[in-house]
Order: C-alpha cells, then structure tokens, then sequence
C-alpha cells in the first residue's frame, strides 16, 4: 500500500468525542504492550505516528489517524495485563466495548497476539463477543522476529487451534523486519471491500 498521507487527528474517551468524518475504520486491538500501536507505525511507514513503549498500557486512550485521507485507523488501549492498575482497566473494557458495539463505521478489526502466547481468556471473550456483534476480524500474530521460522511455524499452528481457524488465516507479523506487513494490507482491504453488517 502506498502511503501519502498518515496524521493523527483526535483521542476520544467517548462517542460524542470520536471524529464525526463517517470514513470507514478499522481498529487493532490486542493485550496490552502486544505492538498494536509499532504495528500501525509499520503499516503506514511512519516510525513515531502511533506512540509506543515498552512499558504497558502506553495508550490509554482512543486515538484516532486519517491515512490517505480515505480510511481511519484506531489505536485501543490494550487489554488483560495486571500490571495496569485495575482502576484504569475497568475504565478501558467499557470504553473499548462501546467502541467496537457501537461504532458504525467499524469496516473491521485487526486483532494482534503475541506469537509467543497461547491465547488465554481474554482472547476468547473479545472474539466471542465480535462474533455477537458481527464484526469482522483478521488475526495477526506479531513479534515474529523474536521466534525461529520453525517456531514460528509451530505456534502458528498451535493458536489457530486454539483459536479454531485455520493457520492459513493468521498472518506473522514483525515490526521489527516489517515481515507481513504487504499481508496485513492485503487482509484490512479485504475488511474494508466487505459489505459489513454491523448490529448494535
Ligand atoms: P499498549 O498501548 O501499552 O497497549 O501497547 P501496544 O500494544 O500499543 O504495544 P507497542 O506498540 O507500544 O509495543 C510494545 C513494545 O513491544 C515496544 O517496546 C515495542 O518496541 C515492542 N514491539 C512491538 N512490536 C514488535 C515486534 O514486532 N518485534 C519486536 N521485537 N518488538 C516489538
Ligand atoms: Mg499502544
């Protein structure tokens, strides 16, 4: 994809405050610290875009970025790690699930686990629970570059079942050596040419 334009136009905590533009969207969401915000970065080129750290819960709010003045990217706070207190997250779930339930321009969402990790609960609730919303979601599996290729292989293998996909529809990913990156382009056009049927 070529990118000519990524800027970021507004964080919102709640609907009245989300970009009132209508432009179709798509959102990553993933644990917390998972690289749903280095993903973003490398989806569109820009090294600083989406701010990241090493220390999780980084992004605390909704941020919102026009790209190619055609499609809006939303980075979510990231969910489920115990080392963001639990004030905070009990405030992120709501805000998150109001996002996602309610967002009508939603095309799609890209979902990001950690290649290292067997998906646990919180995987399974929020897949569950787009599937009840009828959202449509790609999976990709990120920090590859910290796995073998045979790991790498082997993981795959092991999340889709857990997932119950098929490997074939997990994409690795790497902010780090870019890997996938073309993928996960392709997967977002493909959310963004669907029809979408989006109950609330
Ligand atoms: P929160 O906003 O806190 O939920 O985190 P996030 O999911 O947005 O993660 P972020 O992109 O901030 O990345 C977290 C850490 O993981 C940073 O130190 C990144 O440099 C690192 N990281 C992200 N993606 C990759 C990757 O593909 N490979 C490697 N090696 N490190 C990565
Ligand atoms: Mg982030």
């Amino acid at each position: 994809m070529r990118i000519k334009t990524a800027e970021f136009i507004k964080s919102a905590v709640k609907p009245s405050q989300y970009p009132a533009s209508g432009m179709p969207e798509i959102a990553f969401v993933g644990r917390s610290n998972v690289g749903k915000s280095s993903l973003i970065n490398t989806l569109v080129n820009r090294r600083r875009l989406a701010r990241t750290s090493g220390t999780p819960g980084r992004t605390q709010l909704i941020n919102f970025f026009l790209i190619n003045e055609a499609i809006t990217f939303v980075d979510l706070p990231g969910y489920g790690y115990a080392r963001v207190p639990a004030a905070v997250r009990k405030k992120w779930g709501p805000m998150i699930e109001t996002y996602l339930a309610g967002r009508t321009n939603l095309k799609g969402v890209v979902l990001i686990l950690d290649i290292r990790r067997t998906p646990g609960p919180g995987e399974f609730e929020l897949a569950d629970w787009m599937a009840h919303y009828h959202i449509s979601y790609i999976a990709v599996l990120t920090k590859a570059d910290k796995l073998s290729r045979s790991k790498q292989q082997n993981q795959k293998r092991m999340i889709a079942d857990c997932l119950s996909v098929s490997p074939d529809d997990l994409i690795l990913f790497s902010a780090k050596s870019r890997m996938g990156s073309e993928k996960v382009w392709q997967a977002i056009q493909g959310l963004l040419d669907a029809p979408t049927v989006h109950v609330t």
